[in-house]
């Protein structure tokens, strides 16, 4: 599974961390969100590190369908309705901000990354729903406008329009940036204590540390694993299935994003949370979808996403705890992770800066609100579920009886382990207590891996950790 965006480009390799360094500022995570940071912070004339455990953009970056936008699904009346005009303003104006700077940076840069200013529709079956986030986003600020007829063929009573979003190739424009940066790859962070990281090959001590590792890894303090969940979602990249001019992305929880790149229209959907997709199937009914819509299209590439989300559904952009005034985290992007990536580096930029940032209270990590309730409390029932599962009846497959190609949890004699046949035959058999906080893991069949399902962590089927808050991966039984 290769992303659209690492078929069409060849990133540079960069050095690994050896040695003792000093700075101002250490980032941990070359993503979007880390370099544009970075980048920002430069630009301010701060000095800054960067570290990252793969190579830049290849976290969740690389899998991004990649669409700059404030509009965030169809969401202007629910927070509204939740949240209030002040914050609900705010949190709009914030993301078109953002957009508005990945326009500037790129101009002002002269970017060749396929920028491409357009509209982004959010459609539904709903009119009274279309009608009332019309309304509701020309409160928050938005030119907005219901729009009957859309280009995209599904069913629906129309579409929302926000004029003046963007989409991109993220690797050429995150490449660019990363190209004036002083930054360390292949240096996974070990441990941080308070003005330091250290790493298997050397140290870096900082005035500020900035998480922007998609997931924090710290547990204690700021309990981000109790504050967020993970998704999954799919993606496939369609030859021969025309032009279209806009983005769009459907209401409600069955709903397929489209938007173009090149000559290939990409289709996403089938969301799941992580560790609830034992069945699979996932790649195939979004396949379906794309013959329904595009019956003469083939897929030339395939790919999935890991988002996390908080319970408010507002990512956490600020310092990481209470006790921790030098330690900042950019995380919770949900699927918005381009505009909310920018506002994390407009943010913590200013904040590092010692200047004022007017959207920081909506973002600020210590936010806590009596309507997180309910969904804090689905969040760690899904955790106990998950704690628990060790003790559930076993399925009865056995590792003789597994179909090549497939993977199961057996029991052993040393208790339950994981087990995975290669088309070869070959056996691979882990251990499938998470690192994280010993949660059971679930075979996911669409992708191979053993997912967790208390907080998204993942692991390869020779147990390597692909997604975190896991530092480390699972064992051999
Ligand atoms: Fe937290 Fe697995 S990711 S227990």
């Amino acid at each position: 599974m290769e992303s659209i965006w690492s078929k069409t480009w060849n990133r540079k390799k960069r050095a690994a961390l050896t040695g003792e360094q000093k700075t101002d500022v250490v980032v941990i995570g070359g993503g979007m969100a880390g370099i544009l940071t970075a980048w920002r912070l430069m630009q301010a004339g701060v000095d800054v590190v960067v570290l990252e455990a793969n190579r830049v953009g290849s976290g969740q970056t690389e899998n991004t369908t990649a669409k700059i936008t404030s509009q965030h699904g169809m969401f202007c009346h629910a927070f509204l309705e939740k949240k209030g005009e002040e914050i609900a303003g705010k949190y709009v104006q914030a993301n078109q901000a953002a957009v508005e700077e990945y326009k500037r940076i790129v101009q002002e840069e002269d970017i060749d990354c396929d920028f491409n200013v357009c509209d982004s529709y959010v459609y539904s079956k709903d009119v009274e729903k279309l009608e009332q986030e019309t309304e509701a986003a020309k409160k928050l600020g938005v030119d907005a406008v219901f729009e009957k007829q859309i280009e995209i063929p599904v069913s629906c009573a129309g579409a929302v329009r926000f004029p003046g979003q963007a989409q991109f190739h993220p690797l050429k424009f995150i490449d660019a940036l990363a190209g004036s940066l002083n930054i360390y790859e292949d240096t996974l962070v070990k441990e941080v204590e308070e003005h330091l990281v250290k790493t298997d090959g050397g140290s870096v001590k900082a005035d500020y540390i900035v998480f922007a590792t998609h997931f924090p890894f710290v547990n204690f303090p700021g309990m981000y694993f109790a504050r967020m969940h993970q998704e999954r979602s799919y993606a496939l990249a369609l030859e021969d299935a025309g032009t279209l001019h806009g983005m769009y992305i459907g209401d409600g929880d069955d709903t397929l994003s489209f938007r173009q790149y090149g000559p290939y229209i990409l289709l996403g959907g089938q969301a799941h949370r992580v560790g609830e997709n034992q069945e699979g199937g996932r790649y195939e009914r979004l396949k379906k979808a794309a013959r329904k819509c595009y019956p003469s299209s083939c897929v030339m590439a395939f790919w999935s996403a890991q988002d996390c989300i908080t319970t408010d559904k507002i990512p956490f952009i600020g310092q990481y705890a209470d006790d921790r005034p030098n330690w900042f985290a950019a995380t919770g992007f949900q699927k918005w992770g381009m505009s909310s990536a920018m506002v994390s580096a407009m943010l913590l930029t200013d904040r590092i800066c010692g200047l004022e940032n007017p959207y920081a209270e909506v973002f600020t990590p210590s936010r806590f609100s009596l309507e997180e309730i309910p969904q804090l409390v689905t969040d760690s029932g899904q955790a106990v579920k998950g704690l628990t599962k060790r003790f559930f009846k076993l399925p009865d497959e056995t590792v003789s009886g597994l179909k090549p190609g497939h993977g199961a949890v057996v029991e052993t004699l040393e208790g339950k382990a994981g087990v995975y046949k290669t088309e070869e035959g070959e056996i691979h058999q882990v251990d499938i207590v998470c690192p994280h906080l010993g949660c059971e893991l679930t075979w996911n069949p669409d992708e191979r891996s053993w997912d967790c399902p208390c907080h998204g962590s993942r692991f390869d089927y020779k147990g390597n950790l692909m997604d975190g808050p896991a530092q480390e991966g699972i064992h051999d039984v």
